[in-house]
């Protein structure tokens, strides 16, 4: 008899009961630590030259490239969903040494710009600014010699800026990897009189296998090499934090970390160190790998998405720039009407 009492009290001694708290699906909803919300996402979205063309994409099942006739339509079921916030990326008619069209200002993607400012005034457009779906060779930047000549691009990048804030881009999004874009961005901004246009910087952008996909569906696979002389190591975590203090320091308003889910540590450490709101790209490649997995039977698609969204956003990111957003909206708002 004095055993079992010794026994029951020590036990309560030695050990918590984290199942008090989730007993209940309410009590659980009452602890939990991080709310993902519609709110969160950015859309990509690929235009595309023509008219009535909604065209799928192979590598990436669900998403299209789209004309901007297409917009308005797109743009409405993104805002009933709650998701306020679109990335373009566009696909040229013609493709030369200099990237022309990325700065045109008649380019697909500062068409597809006016085209949403016009139809969907609420949705934040957010236009990324590279060069390598516009450039023959398919580089983020000018190349002399075979390299990718940092300086020259720069100008090339800022021009590009300035053409999409002009198209009515509310946040500009470089996402090249040149040093002093952010700089050289911000005062071209800034000169022609877009003081007020944010930059959201691809501040750590690793040279990664994941973005396979994207550049099927945009067409800019580089023709020769590869993107590790500008893109980061993916080894290099603490280098990452230097690129993210530069471009604070160079005047981005937020700041990406890309790919995210391999990066998940890197999230984290920027969100310790950092006060600026933080984007993740959860990339093409990661999206596929979902979609792939759910398609074999085997994983159970929308807790899989969720949970991956989850993770980014408890590892520290703000905004989640995600393929899912879509399906992720809708599930999060059932959950809410499955739980009442
Ligand atoms: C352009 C750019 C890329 C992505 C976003 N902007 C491709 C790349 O750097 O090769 C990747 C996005 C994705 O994989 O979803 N520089």
């Amino acid at each position: 008899m004095t055993t079992t009492r010794t026994t029951t009290r020590t036990s309560t001694q030695t050990f918590r009961r984290f199942r008090r708290l989730r007993r209940t699906e309410s009590l659980r909803n009452l602890v939990r630590e991080t709310r993902l919300s519609q709110q969160q996402f950015v859309y990509p979205l690929f235009v595309t030259h023509g008219q009535g063309v909604k065209r799928e994409i192979a590598s990436l099942p669900g998403q299209y490239q789209l004309s901007t006739d297409q917009l308005g339509r797109e743009a409405e079921e993104l805002l009933s969903l709650g998701i306020g916030a679109v990335i373009l990326f566009g696909l040229p008619a013609e493709k030369d040494d200099a990237g022309s069209e990325a700065y045109a200002p008649d380019g697909i993607v500062q068409q597809a710009v006016r085209t949403l400012k016009r139809e969907a005034p609420a949705l934040t457009v957010i236009t990324d600014v590279c060069l390598c779906e516009y450039t023959s060779h398919g580089h983020c930047g000018i190349v002399v010699d075979g390299e990718i000549d940092n300086d020259q691009s720069l100008a090339l990048l800022a021009r590009t800026a300035v053409s999409q804030a002009e198209a009515g881009a509310d946040v500009v999004a470089p996402s090249d990897m040149m040093d002093g874009r952010v700089a050289a961005i911000r005062s071209a901004l800034d000169d022609a009189g877009f003081t007020q246009t944010p930059i959201m910087a691809y501040s750590a952008k690793h040279a990664s296998a994941f973005y396979g996909p994207f550049r099927e569906a945009a067409g800019s696979a580089p023709a020769f090499g590869d993107r590790r002389s500008y893109q980061m190591d993916p080894a290099n975590g603490r280098e990452a934090l230097r690129e993210i203090e530069a471009d604070i320091e160079e005047g981005t308003d937020i700041v990406m970390v890309k790919p995210a889910l391999p990066y998940l540590d890197v999230i984290a450490r920027a969100r310790e160190r950092f006060d600026l709101p933080i984007a993740a790209y959860n990339v093409s490649g990661e999206y596929l790998m979902v979609k792939a997995a759910a398609q074999s039977g085997f994983l159970d698609e929308r807790h899989a998405t969720l949970e991956v969204l989850t993770g980014i956003a408890r590892a520290g990111a703000d905004i989640i720039i995600t393929y899912h957003a879509k399906e992720a909206a809708r599930w999060l708002t059932s959950k809410e009407v499955e739980r009442g």
